[in-house]
């Protein structure tokens, strides 16, 4: 078989037929001889974290990273396409024989960039789900739906809508406080409301349906309140009922020390996380990972990427507070330290549907990640800061999130959360001695950085 020929078959994703595929999931890609040019979407420091594992790989010919960050070109090369011009990428994809697409951020996958490739002529495999799978992070509805139709544990819930908001009033008296109220569809993870009054909760309701998030809000899921701590866990899926359970993490997402103030996208992130043992896992794996890859073959939903599991476990018991469709940001800065294996044969054999037995290791270390911030985030901030000492930080990786370089290469803050500190330590301590070390070195004017990380954690190890 020609080179071309090889790249063409590895382009065509083998569905629901993985005995037909020409590859042996147990070779790496670089036993096959074969070398992937990748497209990455994204601009986060997610997409650094991804950017910086996938160029690593052995396997790898040429990574590109759409539109990447001011961090992101030290892996690969930043092309200036929106993740959500689909045209425009498959132009790109074809110009530059892109054999794998891997998408970084959710709203791709919403708007179904993984349909829009399947089954054309030469396309690239896109690692990820169908339109159908994503509207498990899109539509926090369908996303409890799903969870009760599978029993998979999750907090008791109503969905309402602008007809029957005196009803949801209602519902919510049968509840305690605090009441958490939810946007259905994307809000840039701000449609969740957790309100302590019940008056308060009654007149948010009626804002949500009014269009306070516009139409993401148009429908408002309900659902009781959980009392626990939180973890992350990352499954990597075939949609053809293999999977691998990457490494757990656990962020923080507010902005103040002691989990105080407003959500953010994240502050930090910590894996292994102490309190998702092996038992706890067992338990994760039975009642959510298992029921969750089989009810999607079961409901015909293609799956082929990554499935994000925001957990909280209650008096011992995993919980699903909400699905998502892609990593975590910042909980892949760790993740990737964490994998000991090279990624590219695992996401390739995962979008092509035939993870078969491919082995993914962990790395036995701890690794910590610290995001410093912008002034005034996640309200508003100034952009165009001067970043200095980046280069300096030593005994961490530094994961750019919003960053920019000028036309000669000067370092710019360009958004809230700028840079990711990412580390590995023996144990938590030195992890994080090492991320905070790191974190001090950059500087900008008006830079903020959470200084409790991973103390949570400590104090239960
Ligand atoms: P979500 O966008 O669904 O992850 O919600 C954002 C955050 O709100 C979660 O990470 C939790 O900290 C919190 N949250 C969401 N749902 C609940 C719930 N049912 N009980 C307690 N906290 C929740
Ligand atoms: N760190 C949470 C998220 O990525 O949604």
């Amino acid at each position: 078989m020609s080179i071309q020929q090889n790249l063409n078959t590895l382009r065509h994703p083998v569905s629901n037929t993985p005995e037909k595929s020409p590859f042996n999931a147990g070779e790496t890609l670089a036993q096959q001889h074969e070398k992937l040019t990748v497209l990455l979407l994204g601009s986060g420091g997610r997409e650094c974290a991804l950017a910086w594992k996938i160029s690593l790989s052995p396997c790898l010919e040429k990574l590109y990273i759409a539109p990447g960050n001011g961090g992101t070109g030290a892996y690969g090369e930043n092309v200036g396409i929106s993740p959500l011009d689909f045209n425009a990428i498959a132009d790109f994809a074809a110009e530059k024989k892109v054999d794998m697409i891997v998408v970084g951020n959710e709203d791709p996958l919403v708007a179904g960039i993984f349909d829009y490739f399947e089954g054309k002529e030469g396309a690239p495999v896109v690692v990820g789900p169908s339109k159908a799978g994503a509207a498990l992070e899109g539509s926090k509805d369908f996303a409890k739906q799903f969870m009760v139709r599978h029993s998979i544990p999750t907090a008791r819930y109503q969905s309402f809508t602008a007809e029957t908001v005196e009803e949801g009033c209602k519902f919510l008296e049968t509840l305690k406080a605090p009441y958490v109220l939810k946007a259905d569809g994307l809000a840039a993870g701000k449609g969740v409301l957790i309100i302590d009054s019940l008056d308060e909760a009654k007149s948010s309701l009626r804002e949500m349906l009014g269009g306070m998030f516009g139409k993401s809000s148009a429908t408002v899921v309900i659902e009781e309140f959980l009392k626990g701590i939180e973890c992350s866990v990352f499954v990597l899926t075939d949609g053809n009922g293999g999977y691998r359970i990457l490494p757990v993490a656990k962020d923080y997402k507010r902005i103040g020390e002691g989990d105080t103030g407003p959500n953010t996208g994240g502050m930090g992130a910590v894996s292994p996380v102490v309190f998702a043992d092996k038992e706890f896992m067992r338990k994760v794996e039975e009642r959510i990972i298992l029921p969750t890859v089989n009810g999607l073959i079961a409901e015909g939903i293609t799956y082929r990427g990554f499935i994000f599991l925001g957990l909280i476990e209650v008096e011992g018991e995993p919980m699903v507070i909400e699905y998502n469709v892609r990593m975590g940001d910042p909980e892949t800065e760790v993740v990737m330290l964490r994998i000991a294996s090279d990624l590219l044969p695992l996401l390739d054999a995962a979008g092509r549907g035939n993870l078969g037995d491919m082995p993914l290791a962990e790395d036995p270390r701890f690794a910590t990640t610290v995001m410093v911030v912008s002034g005034g985030y996640p309200g508003s901030y100034s952009k165009g800061e001067i970043i200095t000492g980046a280069e300096d930080a030593v005994n961490a990786i530094l994961f750019h999130a919003g960053t920019s370089r000028t036309g000669d290469g000067e370092l710019l803050t360009s958004g809230g959360r700028v840079i990711a500190c990412s580390a590995y330590g023996k144990d938590i301590d030195e992890a994080l001695a090492n991320s905070y070390a790191a974190a001090d070195t950059v500087n900008f004017e008006g830079k903020y950085m959470r200084r409790d990380i991973g103390l949570d954690l400590k104090k239960l190890s």
